[in-house]
């Protein structure tokens, strides 16, 4: 099936695409004048999920997820690109392979060991934030161990030292909070302890070399169609945009520990780069105003169940049995509830890279090699 997204993709997308198919690895010819694409390691939850929980835990990412780009389930949950795939593309690097993955997969420009579903806590479950940086540990460890025996193609010690490492959770902490019944005031409770794990992955990474850091922080939790859908039985109280306050507002004191955090980290790791993007304000007048930037359903789900106004079913997910999908998916916000579509997150990704929304603003093709 193709959808109506794809086709009001140029004429020169389209022949991409059909190269991408046969590469495996898709790249697009972005005017990038990255002439060496940084080695990328990524570290989260779904919001960057390339395949990890497809190929950690078998579990299947049904079509029509991956329909707009890719035109199969790649294990995004999305109908196409995530954030970090038009990053990447920005800078003219592949996209980049699940940790997980076994087959197909290309470990020579990076790793993303994010997974659907990922918390800072607990620690040492599958696959928390500390699970995700000692499988980087060991994938730093066993790559040089290879190399010692001749085998060539792996990221060398100074390509992790010059790497580029990116870390996008602490949505899964807050939102878990909430739908286990916490209180706001309890969810604010524990905004320190979530923040203290990011903190020591980052301090874990630059104590095994690394020393560029780019910090998503996280999106208004309160505008997704899911949270909406399931707080109409809960009864909460929404904002002038119609989104949930108490967890946006939340979601914004996270945000503001997070900035934070940054600040003191540039003092105690004081030979390391660490930009931090306000995800949150780029997600939130892209819902607020929808309309001018050519969107008409801001909250309302493109994949899902239930029909308008929110199109979520909690027993009903994309691909499962009795699910509806939008023929445009272009003209959507959300694709599933809860994870946005592959329009949003080119809109998304293009305001990253105006560096408008970052803290310093740093391009992000500085850290091309
Ligand atoms: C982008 O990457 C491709 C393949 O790795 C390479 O052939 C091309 O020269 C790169 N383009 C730029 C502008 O660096
Ligand atoms: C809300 O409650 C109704 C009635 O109990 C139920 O049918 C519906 O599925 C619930 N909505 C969600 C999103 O769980
Ligand atoms: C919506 O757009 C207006 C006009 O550009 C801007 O002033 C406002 O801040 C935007 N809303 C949000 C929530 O960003």
């Amino acid at each position: 099936m193709v959808s109506s997204s794809l086709v009001s993709i140029s004429g020169k997308m389209v022949f991409l695409l059909a190269i991408n198919s046969l590469l495996c690895i898709p790249h697009l010819a972005h005017s990038s004048t990255c002439t060496n694409p940084p080695i990328i390691f990524n570290f989260g939850d779904s919001n960057s999920d390339t395949g990890g929980l497809l190929a950690g835990l078998g579990i299947p990412i049904r079509f029509p997820n991956g329909r707009a780009f890719f035109r199969r389930s790649t294990g995004r949950l999305s109908d196409g690109r995530l954030l970090i795939d038009f990053l990447c593309q920005s800078v003219n690097a592949s996209l980049l392979s699940p940790y997980l993955d076994s087959l197909g997969s290309s470990f020579s420009n990076g790793a993303n060991f994010a997974v659907v579903g990922s918390t800072t806590l607990p620690r040492n479950v599958p696959f928390a934030l500390n699970v995700q940086v000692m499988q980087f540990k060991h994938f730093k460890d066993f790559s040089a161990e290879l190399a010692s025996t001749g085998v060539n193609g792996l990221v060398s010690y100074d390509q992790f030292r010059d790497a580029l490492y990116m870390i996008d959770i602490g949505q899964n902490d807050i939102a878990d909070s909430f739908a286990h019944g916490l209180s706001y005031a309890q969810v604010v409770k524990k905004i320190p302890s979530i923040l203290a794990e990011i903190k020591n992955a980052i301090k874990e990474i630059h104590d095994q070399g690394g020393r560029k850091f780019w910090v998503h922080n996280t999106g208004p939790l309160g505008c997704l169609p899911q949270k909406l859908a399931l707080a109409q039985n809960i009864s909460q109280s929404l904002d002038s945009i119609g989104c949930i306050s108490s967890y946006n507002v939340a979601a914004k004191l996270f945000n503001e520990g997070l900035l934070h955090m940054c600040t003191e980290l540039r003092t105690e790791i004081k030979d390391a780069s660490v930009v931090y993007v306000d995800v949150f304000a780029i997600k939130f007048d892209l819902i607020a105003n929808s309309t001018s930037y050519g969107f008409s359903n801001p909250v309302t789900a493109c994949c899902g169940a239930g029909g308008p106004p929110y199109n979520y079913e909690r027993r009903v997910g994309c691909g499962y049995p009795g699910y509806q999908v939008c023929d445009e998916g272009s003209r959507f916000v959300s694709w599933d509830g809860i994870h946005y579509t592959e329009a949003a997150n080119s809109v998304i990704a293009s305001k990253i890279l105006s560096t408008d929304y970052s803290t310093p603003p740093l391009a992000f093709d500085f850290f091309c090699q």
